[in-house]
């Protein structure tokens, strides 16, 4: 990439963990372009660097230090004096640790602070690389910063057809395992006002589907216009209004789940069916060593009635295996929920302790090869029943939105109802159009399909 040093700047963003992330990173890209930043690929250019970081497992923090030895390696190697930023939720954790354990560090910002990156920007001084000092913003600001982000527009770094709305975020639900509420502060509703003006500004921009973001995203509250309580399913609702193909949300809690939000799947054509709700283990001893705050029986209830409502619908999980004091029988029952909910997708992960959490703290931890045998078989159960889900699909014709071109042999990809991965043959790019495509081949992880 060429780039005019004097008008133009490389920015280059590097995201890791959920989509909360993604979102983050797209706003800060959006605040930077009127700079005169320009995304980049890769960071052999770059005059801005942001590791965009995840704190939720021990591997994803460490990840972030082997990026920055990358970084370091590359830089010197092109004679890069890039500002080197360290966002997201190892940022907003550890702070001025960071800088200490890594002194390249410029830059530290949380996902609460990142809206004061232009004046974070202007108050550094990257002209001599050796007296560099670096600026740690990470308190909570008053501010929000969703008054201050600049509006939505089209953007080729980001998937255009269906795009991210941020609409809660924070968690105040301690779970014993958890870092996110001390990364990412208490939980917080964007205002319904806020959130049907973001979604407009995304429609004007060609999106055609909008998934609703939040740590507990079912747990969003507000107000409509007459100052009348709405919960989330009304904020749904009030979205279906808009000229939108497509609405999903992601992440719900098990307790945030209500009967209203249930029927919503039935009651709102343009919310997808699919839902992803973590139930982390099907033992309810360990549930309750998690503080989760619901059964097994509970969480199967919900499961059900959400069939009774749509019976074809795809639900999704996170597991975690080896937490503290998991016995043999306990996680033989995780393997047992898993066939009985008969999961569309699911995440697993060993528990890894986290700094500052109770369950760090807990006695009976669990050895790392238990862990690593327990992870591998439970995923062997979730892909069988990824497997037989997709199954049922062979020979139907699902309603795919187009999302990209694979390749150049005309392969593109698009999104089913369920949000399985539909590839398929095309000669014109149909990109952000819905097509029927019959199902001719299944995969657990896709399927594949002909235009019908
Ligand atoms: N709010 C969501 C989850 C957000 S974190 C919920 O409560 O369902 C995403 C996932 O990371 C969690 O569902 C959990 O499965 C996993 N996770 C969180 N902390 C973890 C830890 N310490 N070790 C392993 N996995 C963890
Ligand atoms: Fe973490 Fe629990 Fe909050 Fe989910 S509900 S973000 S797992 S503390
Ligand atoms: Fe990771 Fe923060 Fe998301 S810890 S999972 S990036 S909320």
């Amino acid at each position: 990439m060429n780039l005019n040093k004097n008008t133009q700047k490389g920015l280059y963003i590097k995201n890791f963990g959920c989509q909360m992330n993604i979102y983050d990173g797209e706003r800060m890209q959006e605040m930077l372009e009127p700079l005169n930043y320009k995304t980049l690929e890769n960071s052999d250019n770059a005059d801005l660097i942001i590791l965009n970081t995840c704190h939720i497992r021990e591997k994803a923090t460490e990840k972030i230090y082997s990026e920055l030895g990358r970084i370091k390696k590359n830089n010197k190697k092109n004679g890069n004096n890039a500002t080197i930023a360290v966002a997201g939720c190892v940022a907003q954790a550890e702070g001025k640790e960071l800088v200490k354990r890594a002194p390249m560090i410029d830059l530290v910002f949380g996902p609460l602070t990142y809206h004061r990156l232009p004046e974070i920007l202007q108050n550094f001084d990257n002209s001599n690389i050796k007296k560099r000092k670096a600026i740690i913003d990470i308190e909570p600001p008053i501010n929000d910063k969703f008054n201050v982000l600049p509006k939505r527009v089209s953007d080729k770094n980001r998937n255009n057809v269906s795009a991210l709305l941020s609409v809660q975020e924070g968690c105040d639900k301690f779970c014993t395992f958890c870092v996110v509420p001390y990364t990412r502060g208490i939980e917080t509703s964007r205002s319904c006002e806020q959130i049907i003006d973001e979604a407009k500004q995304l429609i004007s921009s060609g999106v055609k589907e909008i998934i609703l973001l939040g740590q507990n995203v079912n747990a969003w509250t507000g107000k409509n216009s007459n100052e009348k309580d709405m919960d989330f399913s009304d904020l749904i609702n009030k979205l279906s209004l808009l000229d939108i193909d497509r609405i999903r949300f992601t992440t719900s809690h098990p307790r945030d789940m209500n009967e209203k939000l249930i029927k919503s799947f039935s009651e709102i054509e343009k919310l997808q069916p699919y839902l992803h709700l973590p139930i982390q283990s099907g033992s309810d001893r360990v549930l309750k060593n998690m503080n989760r705050n619901y059964s097994t029986s509970e969480y199967i209830d919900i499961i059900d009635q959400l069939k009774i409502e749509k019976p074809d619908i795809a639900i999704s999980g996170d597991f975690i295996v080896g937490f503290p004091g998991e016995t043999e029988e306990d996680f033989i029952m995780t393997k047992r929920i898993v066939d009985r909910i008969g999961y569309a997708h699911a995440y697993s992960f060993k528990y890894s302790p986290r700094p500052g959490t109770p369950a760090a703290e807990m006695e009976n931890q669990i050895k790392e090869d238990v862990k690593s045998r327990r992870l591998i078989e439970l995923q062997k159960t979730i892909k069988k029943n990824m497997f037989n889900y997709n199954k049922k699909f062979m020979n139907k014709t699902l309603k795919v939105l187009i999302e990209r071109k694979i390749n150049s042999e005309g392969i593109y990809s698009g999104r089913s109802p369920f949000l399985q991965s539909v590839h398929f043959q095309s000669e014109e790019s149909n990109i952000g159009k819905i097509l029927d495509i019959k199902i001719t081949k299944v995969k657990e992880n896709s399927l594949f399909g002909e235009i019908n």
